[in-house]
């Protein structure tokens, strides 16, 4: 059971090991994730669209927010596994949120990313997961199976 326990700890310090590994390897580090998050929450705060739809939710909020998405981005790159909330539930029930919002907010995220002089490793390795991410949450919040329902079809 020790043994088994240790193991396991083995493989997920290997697996820490070499995300962080791969990701020194395109310049990214822990300040880089601090200033990744700092200044994407700042553009947002200025967007017209995108800004006013976080406010809302968010007011007098932001600081823990902010500590929120930097576990959360740290997480997803270093493989830590130090966010343990609930993204899906997080979105539902935002007021304004739209499925439209998705594109601007993946737009701001690669324009920061070019603003913070990441490098085009970092860049794409980043708008990769956030793709994968915005897709997952716009299924889940906006996706209805009842549109696959082929009584929901107009007659060709
Ligand atoms: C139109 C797009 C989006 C909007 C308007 C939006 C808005 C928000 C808001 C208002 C919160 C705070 C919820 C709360 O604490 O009450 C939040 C949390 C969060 N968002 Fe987004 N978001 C968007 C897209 C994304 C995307 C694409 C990602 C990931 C790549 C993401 C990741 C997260 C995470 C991890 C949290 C924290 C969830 C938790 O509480 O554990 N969001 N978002």
């Amino acid at each position: 059971m020790t043994m088994e326990l240790s193991g396991r700890a083995a493989h997920r310090a290997e697996i820490t090991a070499r995300a962080q590994a791969d990701m020194a390897a395109m310049g990214v580090d822990a300040a880089f994730i601090d200033r990744l998050v700092d200044t994407f929450y700042g553009n947002i705060q200025q967007h017209a669209e995108l800004g006013p739809v976080f406010e809302g939710r968010l007011a007098g909020r932001w600081p823990e927010h902010m500590v929120k998405m930097k576990a959360f981005w740290s997480s997803v790159a270093f493989k830590t596994g130090a966010y343990g909330g609930k993204p899906v539930q997080a979105h539902q029930g935002v007021d304004g949120m739209a499925e439209h919002l998705f594109l601007q907010w993946l737009q701001l995220f690669s324009d920061t990313l070019a603003e913070i002089g990441a490098t085009e490793e970092a860049r794409g390795w980043f708008l990769a997961s956030a793709e994968r991410i915005a897709k997952s949450l716009v299924l889940s919040l906006f996706y209805n199976p009842a549109f696959d329902d082929p009584r929901m079809r107009s007659a060709p």
